[in-house]
């Protein structure tokens, strides 16, 4: 029997010799792989865009996703994730951020206050640590100690809404409010490579300390590249009680496509949980490129970038209307 080297060598050799182009691709002994990008909200539509300038030349998956979600991060106007982030009950901006590799290498920091880009210093925790997850001030002393620059987070525009917020102090989750929640990003590389990341302040006027589910494997988000990678969005709290990403992805691994594993995630919650005044908001996206999309309630909505289109989409939900 030929082996596959042998054919693409003898195919070579008879392409050279009758001067016919060759491309490997078109022999449909290799099928080109389509990047695809896809992430939570409209903050996703210019992180989708970064992602592509990566994908579109041939770069990793993991690179993609760090450079995706950064540019979320930087924006002030974006009001829950890094950089003009709404901050704790304490005037605090905290962050949450993690991140994952189509090797299972995953990376995150959670209570990280003062430093812009906190998926970068997950990148590093991942890349140059052997752990897992740096917490508050040892995750700020890394990243300084890694070149970050210690930054205020706390804008003129945040501290006016906490200021005013702290007249009542009234605590209340809001569904769907303007530029919600995390921003969680996945994509395929063309090398059929799967990564993901997920960044956020978290819940405006939270509890000082108060970690969600954005910056722990397994509930904000899960990568594993023999099936597929999932991402949550919305009340942390449900999403790290059902173990959301994590379930997505084992769901998918049993046969699910991805529309029906964020569904059944979502159901997870629906049964088990108080769910009604909550939000909470599934992305899949499987090694064939085909995505999923699921909600809690109606108004998640996210951005899906392939063949170099970048659109929002509105994701269907359990509760109708
Ligand atoms: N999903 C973000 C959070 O609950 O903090």
């Amino acid at each position: 029997m030929k082996t596959r080297r042998k054919f693409i060598k003898e195919s070579l050799t008879l392409a050279a010799a009758s001067q016919l182009p060759l491309n490997l691709n078109a022999t449909n002994m290799e099928k080109t792989i389509e990047p695809v990008v896809i992430s939570t909200w409209r903050h996703g539509l210019p992180a989708n865009e970064a992602s592509w300038k990566i994908l579109d030349i041939g770069g990793k998956a993991i690179d993609a996703v760090e450079a995706g979600v950064r540019v979320v991060e930087s924006d002030p106007n974006t009001r829950s994730v890094g950089l003009g982030g709404l901050p704790d009950r304490d005037g605090n901006v905290t962050l949450d951020a993690c991140i994952m590799d189509e090797t299972s290498n995953a990376g995150a920091v959670c209570f990280l206050q003062n430093i812009e880009n906190p998926i970068s210093v997950a990148r590093l925790v991942m890349d140059k640590t052997p752990h897992v997850m740096l917490a508050g001030e040892g995750a700020f002393r890394f990243a300084i100690e890694s070149g970050f620059k210690k930054t205020n987070l706390l804008t003129e525009a945040s501290k006016k809404d906490w200021k005013k917020w702290t007249e009542t102090s009234d605590y209340k989750p809001v569904i769907n409010i303007e530029n919600h929640d995390t921003i969680g990003l996945l994509a395929l590389d063309k090398n059929g490579d799967l990564s993901g990341a997920c960044t956020t302040s978290g819940l405006a006027y939270k509890m000082h300390g108060r970690v969600g589910d954005s910056p722990i494997i397994g509930a904000g988000l899960f990568v594993d590249n023999e099936t597929g990678a999932a991402t949550a969005t919305g009340m942390g709290e449900l999403v790290m009680k059902t173990i959301g990403s994590f379930l997505v992805v084992e769901l998918m691994r049993q046969g699910a496509t991805p529309q029906e594993a964020c569904e059944e995630a979502v159901m997870r919650i629906v049964k088990k949980l108080d769910y009604k005044d909550l939000q909470v908001g599934y992305l899949a996206l499987n090694k064939k490129g085909e995505i999923g999309a699921y909600a809690v309630h109606p108004g998640f909505n996210y951005a899906l970038m392939k063949q170099a289109e970048n659109k929002m989409y509105d994701a269907i939900s359990y509760v109708k209307s």
